[in-house]
């Protein structure tokens, strides 16, 4: 063989950040007091089973964190549950902030780099029953909690996500039965909300800058949106409102974070439902791994000059074989931005574990570990050690 011939060995920049990506509500079980439970639980809800015990990763984050450290992946991306910090106004829990720091100090023990989330969806049902992130004061109540959170992450945290997919979160005011986190079926951001959300994100990356400590930014859900022929005047407009002004919000911030999934395609009458012999995943999304790069090139466009993270990346499948082919395949289109310039620091696989996937519930299986749902015993999956061995390397074979 020539060396023309061998198989080209992708190398990623040096110090380049591999980890994977889990949020409390997700995995951690029993948050009784936030609005989603409330959601699961109301009558006739729309949400397909309720998130119950979910991992049960409140009490077994340890294990957690070991795997994580295990398989080679130096960093863990998790959040704070708002719900259980500040349980009512005002009334803050010493015993849930601590159970945080230990999460930290549990990642630092076993040299996992810590990438946390204030907040990811969730919220405390005192906060949503006062208008959420639209009630005038909710980004006084944010930056409070993101105050009390201090001795959680200012030391030995070197990412802090202020808000996860605002754009999304923004959009669940609208939200209904057919609501996935990607693709057409998505809602328009309630624009109102939207205000709420930069504002509160301006006052905690203030917050967050005043310890001298974290790279604080926040982390948008991109959505590849293709124009069909004709279509590109729409196609901009309606990215307009669902995720480029949320892109352009992180322009000052440290580092911004890119979640992709898939595209949507845009006609001339709106967004298009994936078309009859597509291949879909779990979730009813195209099996698209190239969605990630173009996430990266819209995100370097729209926040010239900030520090990119994959913050979340990944596929709702059944087919662990798949899984591997899929993030491969997102990991060349990582490769590939970098090569031509875009600044990318890191890649979190979304996610960790085989989690509650809101709406959908437990069926679209995104882990790279699976969890017993009646006994929650891990079991890392081959695309788990594959992914690992890739991080180990810091390149694609
Ligand atoms: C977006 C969200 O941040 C996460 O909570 C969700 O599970 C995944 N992407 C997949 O939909």
């Amino acid at each position: 063989m020539t060396s023309a011939d061998q198989p080209r060995v992708l190398r990623f920049p040096d110090g380049f950040l591999w980890g994977a990506a889990t949020s409390s509500h997700q995995i951690e079980g029993g948050n009784v007091n936030n609005d989603w439970w409330a959601r699961e639980h109301a009558p006739g809800t729309f949400m397909t089973e309720p998130s119950g015990d979910a991992c049960d990763s409140y009490h077994r984050y340890p294990e957690d964190v070991a795997i994580v450290a295990d398989l080679g992946l130096g960093s863990y991306r998790f959040s704070l549950e708002w719900s259980r910090i500040e349980p009512a106004p005002g009334e803050f829990s010493r015993a849930a902030r601590d159970h945080y720091r230990r999460m930290v100090d549990t990642c630092l023990q076993a040299g996992v780099v810590p990438n946390v989330s204030l907040n990811h969806f969730t919220l405390p049902q005192w906060f949503a029953d006062r208008g959420g992130w639209a009630a005038a004061d909710a980004a006084d109540r944010f930056a409070r909690f993101t105050e009390f959170v201090e001795p959680v992450v200012a030391r030995d945290v070197p990412y802090v996500c202020t808000i996860n997919e605002p754009n999304i979160t923004a959009a669940f005011a609208n939200l209904g039965q057919d609501t996935t986190f990607g693709g057409a079926g998505l809602p328009a951001p309630d624009p109102h909300i939207a205000d709420g959300l930069a504002r509160a994100h301006h006052r905690a990356v203030e917050i967050v800058r005043s310890w001298d400590g974290p790279q604080v930014g926040w982390a948008v859900a991109t959505q590849a949106f293709t124009p069909l022929p004709g279509a590109e005047e729409q196609t901009a407009r309606y990215a307009g409102a669902r995720e480029t002004r949320f892109l352009q919000e992180a322009a000052d911030d440290d580092w911004l974070g890119i979640q992709a999934y898939t595209r949507t395609f845009v006609g001339p009458e709106g967004p298009l439902s994936v078309t009859e012999g597509t291949e879909t995943t779990l979730t009813g999304w195209e099996y698209f791994p190239g969605a990630v790069g173009v996430g990266l090139r819209t995100a370097a466009e729209r926040a010239p000059g900030v520090p990119l993270l994959v913050t979340e990346n990944g596929i709702a499948t059944a087919d662990d074989d798949r899984r591997r082919d899929y993030t491969e395949g997102a990991l060349r289109a990582v490769h590939a931005a970098i090569a031509d310039g875009v600044d990318v620091r890191g890649y979190y696989h979304w996610s960790l574990l085989d989690n509650f996937e809101w709406v959908a519930g437990y069926r679209p299986t995104f882990g790279l570990v699976a969890v017993d749902r009646a006994t929650f015993a891990r079991t890392v999956k081959p695309s788990a050690r594959w992914l690992g061995a890739v991080a180990r390397g810091n390149a694609l074979p």
